[in-house]
């Protein structure tokens, strides 16, 4: 029970590999699903579809021989829409509530829009279940473009589809904003344009409690979760500190960024994070390059370009929008380095300042380029 009326009736998956085919989740991943049970009961969203009979046991268990009036579709990705058929099938009475968007994509999944039985909703229309309101609130591209989020004005509860979500099961104990932030700039990160747009309507409702689709319930200390989610949809700074990301081939490469990094903690650096890009979690280093505000990239010049792991992380920085950061270059290229120009014009029209310093490493560290480290490590402590 979440509160008065509000039951979670969602599942933990311990079993996938990869979320949305891409991002690992060591501690599994949580679907949440709720129902609210008033006059009228409202189930929200439902799970993804390896877990179709231990969900509607769920809704079974919490309901206690009641029947749903109305299944919300806040989100049609299939790890909550997958099971809207079952839904279906199993209450034929109960209506599908969701946006005309929501409708559509519903007929491309399963061939069905549910048209004698769906409730068409869009941004600040309202549902009355008996003493709960829901009022929807439009969240387009959020990540999808046809969310909607939910608020219960009896409980206080905003229903936030997949913001606030994170990696990781419900029952497993670990910290909420090292696995949120990793979701958020992962998967959201592109929209920061759109998640302001809804913290701003958002900011106009009096919430208790945050029901996210993925991740424990929020309900203490809202701000701190809120705080979050302004700075990194404005793409503001949330760590001091400075990341470098690098990749090398033989090792020199690298013998220059522990260099630097040697350098910025002898200066004082309240934190270095040194992200080897061909070995570490790539979502958790783009994590790591919007969380602070300098970003040193460490790479190779290869076939006339960069070295590949680094050319998909700058691309995974540009497609989200990566700004307001300042940028240091380590560069390598025995016989002909190209590699800070090729960043460089993969950056254009990013929103980015450039240290003076650039190193350039003919091959391996020599006085000349320790001395352009170190100066690099000055500036960038500046
Ligand atoms: Fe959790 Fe966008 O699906």
């Amino acid at each position: 029970m979440i509160c008065k009326d509000i039951h979670y009736v969602g599942v933990n998956d311990h079993v996938i590999d990869l979320f949305e085919g891409q991002y690992v989740v060591p501690n599994g991943m949580a679907y949440n699903s709720y129902i609210i049970e008033d006059d009228k009961i409202a189930v929200m969203d439902s799970v993804d579809a390896r877990f179709t009979e231990e969900w509607l046991s769920n809704i079974r268990r919490a309901l206690g021989g009641k029947t749903p009036d109305y299944l919300i579709v806040q989100h049609m990705e299939p790890d909550h829409s997958a099971n809207i058929n079952a839904f279906a099938h199993t209450y034929p009475d109960a209506k599908i509530v969701s946006t005309a968007a929501a409708s559509v994509m519903m007929t491309k999944y399963f061939g069905i829009d549910f048209t004698d039985r769906r409730i068409l909703v869009k941004d600040g229309d309202t549902l009355s279940l008996g003493s709960h309101t829901l009022t929807f609130i439009a969240a387009p591209m959020v990540h999808w473009p046809e969310v909607i989020m939910t608020y219960d004005s009896a409980a206080k509860v905003l229903f936030s589809a997949d913001g606030f979500g994170k990696f990781g099961a419900l029952d497993v104990e670990e910290d909420w904003a090292c696995e949120a932030r990793r979701y958020y700039f992962g998967i959201v990160g592109k929209y920061g344009a759109q998640v302001q747009a809804v913290l701003k309507k958002a900011a106009a409702l009096d919430i208790a409690t945050i029901c996210p689709l993925h991740g424990p319930v929020l309900s203490d200390n809202l701000g701190y979760y809120i705080g979050l989610y302004d700075t990194w949809s404005s793409y503001g700074v949330e760590s001091e500190g400075i990341v470098i990301a690098y990749t090398s081939v033989y090792g020199n490469t690298k013998k220059a960024v522990l260099l630097l990094a040697d350098e910025l903690k002898a200066k004082g650096c309240p934190k270095v994070v040194v992200n080897d890009l061909a070995r570490c979690d790539m979502a958790e280093a783009v994590e790591d390059a919007f969380r602070y505000g300098k970003l040193v990239l460490a790479t190779t010049t290869y076939n006339g370009e960069i070295f590949p792991f680094m050319r998909e992380f700058i691309h995974e920085l540009t497609e989200r929008g990566y700004k307001n950061r300042t940028i240091g270059i380590i560069e390598n290229g025995t016989w002909a380095p190209v590699a800070a120009k090729t960043i460089k014009k993969m950056l254009e029209g990013s929103e980015l300042i450039y240290t003076d310093t650039t190193v350039t490493l003919h091959a391996a560290l020599n006085d000349t380029s320790r001395v352009q480290v170190k100066a690099l490590a000055t500036e960038l402590m500046a």
